[in-house]
């Protein structure tokens, strides 16, 4: 045990307003007023690991270059990253049902097909699709076919490369897709690997939405969902406005069930489905 383990740390209303102001800068993210003890809990064990006594030093530390690092650090312990295998499952019946046909004729014609899972989190959402995809075009290996899966957070974009998920992950996916994701034996820790062919299927890549995103669209489904619900509304809209543009001519959105895209977004699209959306005219599977 170190000193600065005995010592309780205390968020001033100052400090507690840097950390909000830097987060919204660096990530888009609103820390609502209310949250300061959820602060602490998720910093505290970063100031004892760098024996710091306050916030203040911290914010002092990670304001420095050599505090480059602990920046980042302070990002992923403020970023949420709640998510689980076929959230919102209506999303992947419409993929299944209402998409997969035509995506599937597009790359057995030779053509490009993209999906995009933008805040992907720890990867339950893009392997979802890729079990999904698979479940539809079983020769998708074969194909111009790939999954795009990109976060701003390190430690779950690892956990998204490795695909292991605790056991509690077949529960989620239900019988039929479980088999689909997993392996069927378990890693020595008891962990699930999401099967070979599907990892193959997606790419995971650092993106945050405040820089410039290194993307090369068109993407014919994007996902980005739960992500924008964080944020400012002139966040958001950008968000919306840059999903827009690298959405093909026929794409489908799809966005979380509590969030909404108001105008002049919701003038351009058409609504697909809940909370999914295409432009007017666009080509529908047979
Ligand atoms: C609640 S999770 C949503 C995961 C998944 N899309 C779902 O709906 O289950 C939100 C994710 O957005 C990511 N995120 C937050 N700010 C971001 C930003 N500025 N750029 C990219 N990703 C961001 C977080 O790291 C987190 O993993």
């Amino acid at each position: 045990m170190t000193g600065t383990d005995l010592i309780r740390l205390e968020l001033s209303t100052d400090a507690f307003e840097q950390i909000a102001a830097i987060l919204a800068e660096r990530t888009g993210i609103r820390l609502e007023p209310g949250t300061e003890r959820l602060v602490v809990s998720r910093l505290s064990k970063h100031l004892r690991r760098l024996g710091l006594a306050s916030f203040e030093a911290f914010l002092e530390h990670i304001r420095r270059p050599s505090g480059a690092e602990d920046l980042a650090a302070m990002i992923d312990a403020l970023t949420t990253n709640t998510t689980r295998f076929f959230r919102e499952a209506g999303h992947f019946r419409i993929l299944e049902q209402d998409i997969m046909p035509r995506l599937a004729q597009k790359a057995r014609a030779g053509g490009r097909v993209r999906i995009w899972s933008a805040a992907c989190s720890s990867g339950e959402e893009a392997y979802s699709i890729a079990a999904v995809v698979a479940k539809c075009m079983p020769d998708v290996g074969q194909h111009n076919f790939r999954i795009l899966a990109t976060d701003i957070d390190s430690k779950v974009l690892k956990a998204a490369q490795d695909g292991r998920y605790p056991a509690t992950a077949k529960r989620d996916a239900g019988p039929d897709f479980a088999a689909r994701l997993f392996e069927e034996t378990r890693d020595a820790d008891g962990m699930l690997r999401v099967r070979a062919a599907l990892r193959k299927l997606v790419t995971v890549r650092y993106l945050n939405f405040m820089d410039p995103w290194p993307v090369s669209g068109p993407f014919d489904v994007i996902f980005c969902r739960n992500v924008a619900i964080y944020m400012e509304p002139d966040t958001q809209m950008r968000i919306w406005s840059g999903l827009e543009q690298v959405l093909d001519r026929d794409g489908v959105l799809f966005i979380g069930h509590s969030e909404r895209i108001g105008p002049p977004l919701s003038d351009r699209l058409e609504l697909f489905g809940p909370t999914s959306f295409r432009r007017p005219g666009a080509a529908m599977s047979q």
